[in-house]
């Protein structure tokens, strides 16, 4: 990586800004179900304090849409960063993120001092990367560490327009990401097996363009199978379906043939009578679904092409679920591939973050996988090929 990272600066003394991504999900009281995004940056946090800095943490969470609302107060951020360090942490609770006080405050911070500002989309200046926030975030310490994965595909001011201010460099998060996925791409172990899922095609087209440049096989599972299936030439039935995207399906058979990466569709698929746990379904070849029947799932004879392919790879890429496994009936094909990923263990296995990297913490399997990522739509854009911004405005080395 050509970014500079912890080890290229010296932060002794110094008062580090570290934008992390704090995105986490909540219950309706306000509790975080989920703190991945939160340990994840700790070796960052760690460092930084082991190493005599003064740590001044930001984020953004939900989309409060640039007003100071309640429920996206950073409080329970707080309060768990405050658990994981064993100790008091400074939250300025300031609905304009930095104000005089918060300067102050900044201000006196000694080293080994930890500070945790605002939701950073309370102002509006966030997500247009325009006007005074970047500076006033700046104006805090003399440092800038961009540990936000998940954030990196955004353009903002706390992550790209702080850049402008302040001497930058990626934390530990950011730097295992980008390796991770980054050898992946650049240079695989093979076989370079692609599973892809998720709702609709049109999310993955860009994915699917670019890996069918780099990997050996891609496995297709998902909402968006149907539309694959469609292109085939077969009855859906009332399977989800974008009409407009059978003819690209069709383009992307074809460029896979050219190419010489075997693309694999489902041989058969579990039907449902409607879109819920409790309803009557059972396993049809994918070429046999009846009008009035939806796919929710790979079938058996599916999970068992794609193990093979699994069990054969060297490095495995997954990303979006093969079926809709937050209802129980429809969960046997991720849940399973979970499994064979996990059985893999020559293999370098990837998991993009989101709804894939949830089913298989949901079924306790996530220590066997070598890397989870953080991001949802970072990690897609990044196995799309696109330049993140937010790592593209750290300093060089
Ligand atoms: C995420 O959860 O993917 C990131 O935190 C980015 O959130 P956003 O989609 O609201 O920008």
């Amino acid at each position: 990586m050509n970014k500079k990272t912890l080890r290229d600066i010296s932060v002794s003394g110094k008062k580090v800004l570290v934008r992390c991504d704090f995105n986490v999900p909540l219950d309706k009281e306000g509790n975080i179900t989920d703190d991945i995004r939160i340990t994840s940056s700790m070796p960052t946090i760690n460092y930084l304090l082991d190493n005599g800095a003064a740590v001044i943490l930001m984020s953004h969470l939900g989309r409060p849409k640039g007003q100071a609302l309640k429920e996206y107060s950073l409080d329970p951020v707080a309060k768990r960063l405050s658990e994981l360090l064993g100790k008091n942490i400074i939250f300025e609770d300031c609905d304009i993120v930095v104000d005089d006080k918060v300067k102050e405050d900044a201000l006196k911070l000694k080293s080994g001092d930890v500070m945790l500002l605002q939701n950073t989309r309370f102002r509006k200046e966030e997500e247009k990367n325009a006007g005074d926030l970047a500076k006033d975030l700046a104006s805090l310490g003399d440092l800038f560490v961009n540990d936000a994965f998940g954030t990196a595909h955004r353009a903002h001011s706390s992550n790209v327009g702080i850049c402008s201010f302040l001497p930058s460099a990626v934390g530990f998060l950011v730097e295992k990401e980008i390796d991770v996925m980054g050898t992946a791409l650049e240079n695989p172990k093979r076989p370079l097996t692609a599973i892809l899922g998720g709702a609709k095609v049109s999310d993955k087209i860009a994915v699917i363009e670019n890996l069918l440049n780099i990997a050996d096989n891609i496995l297709i599972g998902g909402g968006m199978m149907y539309t694959f299936l469609k292109a085939e030439g077969f009855n859906t039935g009332s399977s989800l379906l974008e009409e407009d995207k059978v003819q690209l399906a069709k383009e992307l058979i074809e460029k896979s043939k050219q190419k010489n990466v075997k693309l694999i569709l489902p041989v058969d698929t579990v039907a449902a009578k409607e879109f819920k746990n409790n309803t009557e379904f059972f396993t049809t070849t994918a070429d046999k679904i009846p009008n009035d029947f939806m796919g929710l799932d790979i079938g058996e004879k599916t999970i068992e092409i794609f193990t093979e392919v699994i069990k054969n790879s060297k490095t495995i890429i997954w990303n979006g679920p093969l079926g809709v496994f937050e209802m129980d009936n429809f969960a046997k094909g991720t849940n399973s591939i979970a499994k064979s990923i996990a059985q893999n263990k020559d293999a370098v296995s990837i998991i993009g973050g989101g709804d894939s990297a949830a089913a298989v913490e949901k079924i306790g399997l996530g220590d066997k996988i070598t890397h989870i990522s953080t991001g949802g739509g970072a990690s897609l854009e990044f196995l799309e090929g696109k330049v993140l911004p937010g790592i593209d405005a750290v300093d060089d080395k």
